[in-house]
């Protein structure tokens, strides 16, 4: 039974400790103004009992009635929780209405809610309201939630990307924080808030996420969302917001047999919070493939197909936003709706790969699920330098010859995984294949494919040990052959490259830019490398996936780190030097770049990370979200505001977020 009665509602708030500390959730104000106890029949949850009790939790929604019904029991500050009922004309008033250096309600100003008000929304929540406490406030003796064997154990998993997901305001990537209260600094200073969110509402129901929606979009309050918090550019993380937690929205369905205009078979019904590990596991119980990307902890219907999600299957299936069949979304106004083909066919088109925090809160997505395939490939380390078999010139021969097939490899359904590492200033390099695979290939016929190369390989004196393997699903392969990847580095940005096709047609513009992509690893930048080419296959509906995807078959993510503390002239050179030196370099030869992967300073945004599609997207988000609530950096329509107070060099989270023009 899925029915949260009063009694279990007000339960729920005693957990929420740093409000019901103050006394103040277990109180509210009537519309007179006097503050009176909370009870069952002063206030009730705000959330439709569902009239099927075997429904997923998280589908009990929010609806005119419950807002009536709260309102007939003279609660104060039930007009917060409305729905925006205004639609087109009227609705683009609201963004005129929004003026140039108008800042999204920061804590200390006027129009920020009161405890009192925060208590209101945590009762209607059902206690889901968390007040922020960055997950690091363990490690500082002078924190009243010091607790050094917590402290001890969030060091020893710092790297894990569970220890970040399953908090309600941690991120793996801690720089747009301002690295503020991280556990490691808990002797040497204070922790503050930093870009964390002041706020986080743990949605376990569609209600919850509304609620905050329309609170946050009435009191003009930054509204952030956050998954796992994989996210590279600081796009979980927001000061002074309200973030909506959709982590734990986890229900996964399998059906059998669906069908839609364009497509008739297997589908997975998962919510937001379904991590890409669990999505694996539950189509290898019902023995089908599903398309997700290859760490584990990502979210797969949130940031990752939002985003358009790249997949070792998607040479052959597409990117992870052309397996989406429907979605279930709460729009701005606070509305839930469903987008398919059939229905809100824009925000369908949009949500696939228009990006996250954008349109709306995706709270469920239904996604093809693929028959099960054979898997062969290969893995590899190869160190080259003074100290091995391989002298750097010999490296660098071998993989060009080994870049030079990408076109053919493509032609394949390929996935070719790996990353090349530099050593030292000098001191050569490592390149780890995990894996190179073909979903759908023999071992033989993979074996033939790469024999040309290896032969190539041998005839240039390169020594490499190839290790083989085949699976008859997709699931023992990716258990067996990709590396767990550590998370949560400070001091380290990246950027990323789609280098299409085209560009191996001529072979003096090919090499010249295998010569680019190579100095910029002697200068010191990693590289991690797709041979990939997720096209659309053929029937998949149109979407708002950059265009760019479509064309590349080589997928580059290059960056660097610097060493702590040192001086703000030098982090901006180092800035300066991955986005503008050699990502310009590169830029030549791969306009495009991946949006979840991708530089949070890249220059046009707007044509990188979405290509062809960028006036279409923006104009759907002005017509569904004309308040710009929803924001994150390098998301449509992203240019209309900033982060105050910041260099133009970085973006952290730190700042007010104010409108700068129309
Ligand atoms: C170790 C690692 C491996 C990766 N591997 C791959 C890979 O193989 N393929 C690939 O394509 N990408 C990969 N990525 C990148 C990944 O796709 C992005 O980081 C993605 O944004 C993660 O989404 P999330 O929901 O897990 O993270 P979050 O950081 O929580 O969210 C990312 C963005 O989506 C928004 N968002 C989250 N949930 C919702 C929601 N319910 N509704 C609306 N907006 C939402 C957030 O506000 C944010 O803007 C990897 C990242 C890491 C750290
Ligand atoms: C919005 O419309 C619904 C249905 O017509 C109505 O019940 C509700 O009161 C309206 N809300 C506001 C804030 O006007
Ligand atoms: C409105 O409140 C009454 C009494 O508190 C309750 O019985 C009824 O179910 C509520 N209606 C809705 C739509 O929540
Ligand atoms: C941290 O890691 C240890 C050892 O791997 C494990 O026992 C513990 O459960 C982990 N803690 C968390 C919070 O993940
Ligand atoms: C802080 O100092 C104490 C006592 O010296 C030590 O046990 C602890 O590990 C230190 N904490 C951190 C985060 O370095
Ligand atoms: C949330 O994260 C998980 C794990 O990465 C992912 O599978 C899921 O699709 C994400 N949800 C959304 C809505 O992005
Ligand atoms: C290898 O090269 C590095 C970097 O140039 C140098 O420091 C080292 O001494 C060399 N080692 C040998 C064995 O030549």
């Amino acid at each position: 039974m899925v029915v949260l009665s009063l009694q279990r509602a007000l339960l729920l708030v005693g957990a929420v400790l740093p409000l019901a500390q103050q006394g103040l959730a277990q109180t509210i104000k009537n519309t007179e103004g006097e503050v009176i106890p909370a009870n069952d029949i002063t206030v009730a949850p705000a959330a439709a009992p569902p009239t099927d009790p075997e429904a997923d939790p998280e589908t009990r929604q929010l609806t005119d009635a419950i807002l009536a019904n709260l309102t007939a029991h003279e609660l104060s500050d039930i007009d917060l929780f409305h729905f925006d009922n205004t639609t087109g004309d009227d609705a683009s008033q609201v963004a005129k209405r929004t003026s140039v250096g108008t800042c999204k309600t920061s804590p200390g100003d006027m129009k920020w809610p009161s405890r009192l008000t925060w208590g209101v929304f945590n009762l209607l929540t059902g206690g889901a309201l968390i007040e922020t406490v960055p997950i690091g406030a363990v490690c500082y003796p002078n924190n009243g939630v010091y607790d050094a064997a917590k402290c001890a154990d969030i060091l020893e998993n710092w790297t894990q990307s569970d220890t970040h997901a399953n908090d309600p305001t941690s991120v793996m990537s801690p720089l747009y924080s301002g690295e503020t209260c991280m556990p490691q600094n808990g002797n040497s200073s204070q922790c503050t808030l930093g870009g964390f969110p002041s706020y986080a509402v743990k949605a376990t129901g569609i209600y919850q996420i509304q609620l905050a929606v329309n609170f946050a979009r009435k009191l003009g309050l930054r509204l952030i969302v956050k998954n796992t918090s994989h996210d590279f550019l600081g796009k979980s993380l927001g000061s002074g917001a309200l973030s909506i937690w959709t982590h734990n929205l986890k229900k996964i369905h399998f059906h059998q047999s669906v069908k839609t205009p364009s497509y008739s078979g297997a589908a997975l019904e998962i919510g937001a919070g379904v991590q890409v590990g669990e999505l694996y596991e539950a189509a290898n119980k019902y023995g089908v493939t599903a398309v997700g990307g290859e760490c584990k902890g990502v979210g797969v219907s949130g940031g990752y197909i939002a985003g358009g999600g790249h997949s070792p299957l998607s040479t052959k299936f597409g990117l992870g936003s052309d397996q989406v069949l429907s979605v279930d979304v709460v729009l701005p106004n606070g509305r839930f709706v469903t987008a398919s083909e059939t229905q809100n066919t824009d925000l369908f088109w949009a949500l696939r790969g228009g990006g996250g925090s954008t349109f709306g809160v995706v709270t469920a997505m239904t996604v093809k699920a693929h028959p099960k395939l054979n898997m062969a490939g290969v893995t590899w380390t190869i160190s080259s330098g003074n100290d091995t078999a391989n002298p750097d010139s010999v490296f660098w021969e071998a993989m060009y010859a080994y870049w030079a097939k990408f076109p053919e490899y493509a032609e394949q359904d390929v996935y070719g995984y790996s990353m090349i590492f530099p050593r030292g200033p000098g001191a050569g390099y490592t390149w780890t294949m995990n894996p190179w695979m073909v979903p759908g290939m023999s071992l033989a016929d993979f074996k033939a494919m790469v024999q040309p190369l290896f032969d190539e390989w041998t005839a240039i004196g390169f020594e490499f040990e190839p290790v083989f393997f085949e699976h008859d699903n997709f699931y023992d392969a990716w258990t067996r052959h990709f590396p767990v990847e550590g998370v949560a580095n400070s001091n380290l940005r990246t950027a990323s490259r789609l280098f299409p096709r085209s560009a191996w047609d001529d072979v003096a513009h090919r090499n010249a830019m295998f010569d680019e992509v190579r100095s910029v690893v002697d200068e010191g930048s990693a590289l991690i490398q797709y041979n990939m080419n997720p096209a659309a296959p053929a029937g998949t509906p149109a979407s708002g996936a950059n265009s760019h995807w479509r064309e590349a078959i080589w997928f580059g993510i290059m960056g660097t780190g610097w060493a702590p503390g040192i001086s703000q002239t030098e982090l901006e050179a180092v800035q300066r030097k991955i986005t503008d030196n050699w990502m310009g370099r590169l830029r030549v030869y791969g306009p495009g770049g991946y949006l979840n992967e991708g530089d949070v300073m890249e220059p046009d945004f707007a044509d990188a990370f979405y290509g062809t599609n960028y006036d279409r997207l923006l104009q759907i988000k002005r017509r569904v979200d004309p308040y710009d609530l929803f924001w994150a950096p390098t998301a449509v329509g992203s240019e209309r505001w900033r982060i105050e107070g910041q260099p133009d060099w970085l973006t952290l989270q730190t700042g007010k977020l104010c409108k700068v023009a129309n």
